[in-house]
């Protein structure tokens, strides 16, 4: 017999939270060692400061995707759907006017493809218009558009011939790339093919991820179901053996297909990374990062930029990986606040890749805005650091700008700089909207 949906929503909960998937938060922790301001160097030019989003966790009723059917069948993953989310395909002239009002000049966020091409080989004109308005509606308020051309979501007809697991995925997702490209490309300020290209492997490398396999299965056959095929596959539940040799290929022909043009943009890959700690003898921290990146981090090194996407840290001792330490605050994610991952995972990157950084995502999911405060100031100071010790860190991009559809676990988990009335869509600034804001404007003012 199926287990109730609680039951299984229960279990991806505690699972993919432990997996990283919520990922981020201030504390009883102490605060690393700052650096003085006075030794601070200043900041790149254009240095950009905003907020990072995506399509389907944001626009609402994003119908052909994969995720709306996933989201929606039985049995399934997801504690609630997505439904309307913020409704910013509608809204999203308010989102940016308060982005730029608060004081940012960077928004980061998805072009769907599921919008705009709803059938294989078929384009919606009138979808590609409206990001065409969207990016316009930026650059009209100032704010850079850095576009993710996949945040996890695909069509529900690319999912259900199989996704990243068809030979022929690699050429579709390319072609998708250069249809938008053709379009939307001369209004990019930058763009990454996938977010966090890693996350599958994320999650499977947690020993937990094993135990939501039946409850993962049983949703994808109801998808296939629902979808009469005998297959259905999601990036983020992906079976990597069969999909990642793909999925790279994609990565590698939509880049090129961006590249063409028009437009001329830094084209990258956005990661997800976890400062992973080695404690004790034998710790098998290297094994970890490997396990955890495999062949993203090769190719963040052959693009014009890496994205970076932190949220904590995991530790690693001889046995794997760790439960966090003992009295340590955690999110409401229930990951471990610590901001100073931030610094250590650009560290990383910059090392690995050597590739300019931009942070595409930073954030903790929290309902007490002053440890959302607390966390970005720490997390920006670990940030900072590394410019001054040389690093090429060119934006800051904060996950995220609305309280918004935070994928299983439905809309309980906030991230938001900005909070969001479901019913009315009333859009509310944090006090942390105002604080970040504040040090962009006052970073760009003062030059530093
Ligand atoms: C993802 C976002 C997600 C955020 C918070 C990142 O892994 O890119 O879509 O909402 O983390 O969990």
């Amino acid at each position: 017999m199926t287990k109730p949906v609680a039951e299984q929503t229960d279990l991806s909960r505690r699972t993919l939270v432990t997996a990283g998937l919520g990922l981020a938060a201030a504390s009883s922790i102490a605060a690393a060692p700052g650096r003085a301001t006075a030794a601070r160097k200043t900041l790149p030019n254009g240095f950009w400061w905003g907020t990072a989003t995506a399509a389907h966790q944001i626009e609402g009723n994003n119908t052909n995707s994969d995720f709306w059917l996933a989201e929606n069948v039985k049995p399934t993953l997801f504690q609630e759907p997505s439904l309307d989310a913020c409704d910013s395909y509608h809204r999203y002239g308010e989102d940016i006017a308060l982005a730029a009002k608060l004081g940012f000049n960077a928004h980061r966020f998805g072009v769907e493809w599921a919008r705009i091409e709803p059938e294989p080989g078929k384009f919606s004109a009138a979808a590609l218009d409206h990001y065409q308005r969207v990016m316009e509606a930026c650059h009209a308020k100032g704010l850079a558009p850095v576009i993710t051309f996949s945040h996890w979501t695909v069509p529900r007809w690319f999912a259900a011939m199989g996704g990243f697991e068809h030979p022929d995925s690699p050429a579709l997702f390319a072609r998708f790339a250069e249809r938008a490209t053709a379009k939307l490309g001369p209004l990019m300020s930058a763009a990454s093919t996938f977010n966090e290209a890693n996350i599958a492997r994320l999650i499977q490398a947690r020993p937990e991820s094993k135990l939501i396999g039946p409850a993962v299965r049983a949703m994808l056959a109801a998808c296939a179901k629902a979808s009469g095929s005998d297959r259905f596959a999601s990036v983020l539940f992906a079976d990597l053996a069969k999909s990642e040799a793909n999925q790279v290929a994609a990565h590698e022909q939509a880049f090129q297909a961006i590249k063409a043009g028009p437009g001329n943009f830094p084209v990258g890959v956005t990661i997800s990374m976890q400062d992973v700690q080695g404690v004790g003898e034998g710790h098998r921290a290297t094994e970890i990062e490997d396990q955890i990146y495999g062949p993203w981090i090769a190719q963040a090194a052959k693009a014009d930029f890496v994205g970076v996407q932190t949220y904590t840290r995991i530790r690693v001792d001889a046995n794997g990986i760790m439960p966090p330490p003992k009295g340590a605050e955690l999110t409401a994610a229930g990951y471990e606040f610590y901001p100073e991952a931030l610094g250590a995972t650009i560290r990383y990157a910059a090392r690995k890749t050597g590739r300019p950084i931009y942070v595409t995502e930073n954030g903790i999911g929290t309902d007490d805005d002053t440890r959302r405060i607390a966390y970005i100031d720490r997390a920006v100071a670990s940030m900072r650091a590394c410019i001054d010790d040389g690093i090429d860190v060119r934006g800051y991009l904060h996950w995220s700008l609305l309280d918004n559809y935070e994928w299983v676990f439905g809309y309980k988990q906030r991230f938001g700089l900005v909070a969001v009335d479901l019913k009315t869509f009333k859009r509310t600034p944090k006090p942390s909207a105002l604080h970040l804001g504040a040090m962009a404007r006052s970073s760009r003012r003062l030059g530093k």
